[in-house]
C-alpha cells in the first residue's frame, strides 16, 4: 500500500522534473507517451493496484486518475506556455492574433478564351464530335493548296500569312503558321478513317492586329464526313451550337457566301443579343455575323482520299476569340484586351 502511494509520488516528482526540461513541443509529446503511454510508467503503477487491498483499492484508484489528470494538465500549460514564448521572440509586427478571421488568398481561374474553348468543345462534344489536333504550323499545302486556294491565287489576301524561314517542302510548299484551322480537313481525310465526326480547335495567326483582330487568335473548326451528309444536317449542327452557348433565344441565319473549299459556302448569322434582332446601332439590321460554314468541295474530298461520288461532308469554323466576345453582354471594345494580362480586366470573365 504505502508502496503504491509512494510510486505514484515518485513517479509525479520524476514527470516534474521532466516537464521543466523540456523547450519543444515535440518534446512534450514525446514526454506524454513516455509518461502515459502503454509502456509507461504509469500503466505498470495502475497495474500494482491490483496488489492493494480491496478497501483501499477504490482510494488508491481514485488517487491514480487524479495524477494521471494533474499530468495531462500539466502537459497542456506547458505546451500553450512554448507556444506563448514562441510569439514572444517575434518583433511587434510579426505578431499574429490568431482569433482574427483568415485573409483569403486570392484564386485565379481560367482565362476566358480557355473557358470558351472548353465550353464550345463539350457542346460539340454532346453530339458525337471528337476533339483531333493538328498542326499549327504546317506546310501551305494543307491550308492553301489542297482547299483550291493556289499560290497566285486572290483569295489568299483573305489569310494575311506568316511565312517561316525555312526550305519549302518539294511538293508542299512553304511552311506556315496557319491562319485558320482548315488545314485539318485534308489532314482529317489522311487518317484514312470514315465516317468522320470532329473538331479541331488551335491557334491561328494572321498579320491583323486592330480593334477586331490579334495576329494570335484560336479558331475551332468542325466536319462531319459520311455517306448522306447534306445543308439541313448543317443548319441543324449550327442552330444547336447557337441556342446551347449563346441561349435559346438566339436565332441563325445562313446567308450565301463564298469560299473556295465549300460549295455552297455560306456564313452563319446570329440573332443581335442586344436588340433581340429588331436592328439597334451595333447589329444595324438586327443580325451579327459568326463564322463560315459550307458543304465540302468535291476536290477537297479527292485531296484527301474521299470519293465524293460515295460521300459528302460539311464544314464549319470561326474565331474562338468573336464568340466569346459576342456572347451576351459581353461588348469588348477591343479584342487585343483579351492578350494584354490585365488582370483587371480578365477577373472580370
Ligand atoms: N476557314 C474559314 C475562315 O477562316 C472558315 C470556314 C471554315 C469556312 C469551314 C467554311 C468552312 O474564314
Amino acid at each position: 500500500m504505502q508502496d503504491f502511494s509512494s510510486q505514484l509520488s515518485n513517479l509525479i516528482t520524476q514527470f516534474q522534473q521532466d516537464l521543466e526540461k523540456v523547450s519543444t513541443s515535440d518534446n512534450v509529446e514525446a514526454l506524454r507517451v513516455q509518461y502515459l503511454g502503454r509502456k509507461s510508467p504509469f500503466q505498470e503503477v495502475m497495474r500494482s493496484l491490483k496488489d492493494v487491498s480491496v478497501d483501499q483499492r477504490k482510494e488508491f484508484g481514485q488517487a491514480a486518475n487524479k495524477a494521471k489528470q494533474d499530468i495531462e494538465a500539466a502537459i497542456e500549460a506547458r505546451e500553450t506556455d512554448l507556444v506563448n514564448k514562441r510569439f514572444e521572440r517575434l518583433g511587434e509586427e510579426e505578431k499574429i492574433d490568431i482569433s482574427l478571421p483568415g485573409e483569403k488568398s486570392s484564386v485565379g481561374h481560367l482565362h476566358m478564351v480557355t473557358s470558351a474553348i472548353r465550353d464550345i468543345r463539350r457542346i460539340f462534344e454532346h453530339i458525337g464530335f471528337t476533339q483531333v489536333r493538328h498542326p499549327e504550323i504546317d506546310w501551305e499545302w494543307y491550308p492553301f493548296e489542297v482547299l483550291r486556294i493556289g499560290a497566285d491565287h486572290p483569295a489568299r489576301d483573305n489569310w494575311e500569312t506568316f511565312f517561316v524561314d525555312v526550305p519549302a517542302h518539294p511538293k508542299k510548299g512553304k511552311m506556315v503558321l496557319v491562319p485558320h484551322v482548315s488545314n485539318g480537313q485534308v489532314r482529317e481525310m489522311e487518317r484514312g478513317e470514315l465516317p468522320i465526326r470532329s473538331m479541331n480547335i488551335a491557334k491561328t495567326y494572321r498579320r491583323q492586329s486592330d480593334v477586331s483582330h490579334v495576329p494570335m487568335f484560336h479558331q475551332f473548326e468542325g466536319w462531319i464526313i459520311d455517306k448522306g451528309i447534306r445543308l439541313t444536317d448543317l443548319k441543324g449542327v449550327m442552330e444547336y451550337f447557337v441556342k446551347e452557348y449563346f441561349g435559346e433565344d438566339r436565332e441563325i441565319r445562313l446567308r450565301p457566301h463564298h469560299f473556295r473549299f465549300t460549295e455552297p459556302s455560306m456564313e452563319l448569322d446570329i440573332s443581335c443579343g442586344l436588340c433581340a434582332g429588331k436592328g439597334c446601332s451595333m447589329c444595324k439590321e438586327g443580325w451579327v455575323e459568326l463564322g463560315g460554314a459550307g458543304m465540302m468541295h468535291p476536290d477537297v474530298l479527292r485531296a484527301g482520299g474521299v470519293d465524293p461520288e460515295i460521300y459528302s461532308g460539311l464544314a464549319f469554323g470561326w474565331g474562338v476569340e468573336r464568340t466569346v466576345s459576342m456572347k451576351a453582354g459581353l461588348n469588348i471594345a477591343d479584342l487585343r484586351t483579351m492578350y494584354k494580362n490585365d488582370v483587371r480586366f480578365l477577373e472580370q470573365f
